[in-house]
């Protein structure tokens, strides 16, 4: 049986992130350069939008590139942006064809100008796509963002709009990048590493974690399938007792 078989339709996650690992070691492993790894991650995500578009799945979200990947040589940091261009500019193709809307959250101001650009026509090009909202974390951390959504509370109350009394996890909610979405209640992440690297802290406190050993550019629909279904067989009890919860 495959694991797709395994999947109950009417209980998919309705949020789910990945934190896509492992590109430079897939290529390192090939004796090739980082940058082979991250071009074939894009045959990963490929297959992973098409694979929960059409499950049915609501929010999809990768995270990309994180504030700290900044840090990498300049070279990598350049080809990993020269992919993403023309990666949206192929992709969007596919976005449209599987009914996706493409949106991005990070400090997407710090991408390059041209980077930027494509970025905001594939978004608005996708707008009225009404299937999977794929969500790609791009030069985003979540210690940014947590900071992003203090300032904007500190200035709420500093105008009066709010007084602090009144703060509450739906208004922090509301003032993340992810407003208006479900919590993911999976995180996946390939490459063997079991840590959150600064990805999506407050949204995850109760989110399932999946590790796989896989590394990203070997990911695909079969590899979702598999951690859908596992998510499936878990008891999420939030705090209760089984018996509460069955
Ligand atoms: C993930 O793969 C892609 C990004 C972080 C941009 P890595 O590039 O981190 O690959 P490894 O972890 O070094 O193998
Ligand atoms: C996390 O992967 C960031 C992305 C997948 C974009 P990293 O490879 O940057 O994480 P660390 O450095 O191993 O924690
Ligand atoms: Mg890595």
């Amino acid at each position: 049986m495959s694991f797709k078989e395994k999947i109950d339709i009417n209980r998919l996650p309705r949020h789910i992130a990945v934190i896509m690992d492992g590109n430079g070691r897939w290529a390192k492993e090939k004796g090739k350069l980082r940058v082979f790894g991250h071009q074939n991650g894009v045959k990963a995500v490929r297959d992973t939008v098409e694979a929960a578009a059409e499950l049915g799945v609501e929010y999809l979200t990768l995270y990309a590139f994180s504030t700290e990947n900044w840090n990498r040589p300049a070279l990598e940091v350049t080809a990993l942006m020269e992919l993403l261009v023309a990666t949206i500019n192929k992709e969007t193709k596919t976005l449209m064809e599987n009914n996706v809307r493409l949106n991005a959250f990070g400090d997407l101001k710090s991408l390059p100008s041209k980077c930027y650009k494509e970025l905001m026509e594939a978004i608005d090009k996708t707008r009225n796509n009404k299937g999977l909202t794929l969500n790609l974390a791009l030069s985003y951390s979540a210690r940014w963002e947590l900071i992003q959504m203090a300032q904007k509370l500190a200035q709420q109350v500093e105008n009066k709009e709010l007084a602090s009394t009144d703060i509450s996890e739906d208004v922090v909610s509301s003032l993340l990048c992810t407003a208006g979405m479900p919590d993911p209640e999976l995180l996946i992440r390939t490459s063997g590493e079991y840590r959150v690297s600064n990805f999506l802290l407050w949204q995850i406190a109760y989110s399932e974690l999946y590790f796989t050993d896989i590394f990203w550019p070997d990911f695909r629909r079969e590899q979702l399938y598999e951690a859908i279904a596992n998510y499936q067989g878990r008891e999420r009890r939030f705090g209760k007792t089984s018996e509460q919860v069955i």
